[in-house]
């Protein structure tokens, strides 16, 4: 845990095997940590279409995750829904890297 918001959640060692990692929060809160080239993006792991979790999904052009569940898109950078069945955009949060480890603000 760091100061004004900031938690720590991994390292970019977590990303060996795959560009995504799921954290837990708290009860209700995933966040899926996405590692597209130098940067981490994290959104809610929960399909804004039937709350299915988005870490089942493909990244697509490194800036879309695609829901396998019923195909709805999201970008990974705004969270806006970019395809059906979902139209409501993804919670998304920032992130930043000292150190080699990651770092999300939960407001
Ligand atoms: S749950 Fe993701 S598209 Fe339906």
């Amino acid at each position: 845990m760091v100061s004004s918001g900031w938690i720590e959640v991994g390292s970019l060692d977590d990303f060996k095997e795959s560009n995504k990692k799921v954290v837990r929060i708290k009860d209700n809160l995933e966040i899926l940590l996405i590692k597209v080239g130098n940067s981490v993006f994290a959104i809610e792991n929960k399909c804004t279409h039937d709350d299915k979790p988005l870490s089942d999904g493909k990244i697509i052009d490194e800036k879309i995750i695609e829901c396998i569940y019923h195909g709805a898109r999201f970008d990974i950078e705004t969270g806006r829904a970019m395809r059906m069945p979902a139209v409501t955009p993804v919670n998304i949060y920032k992130s930043k890297i000292e150190d080699n480890k990651i770092y999300i603000q939960i407001e």
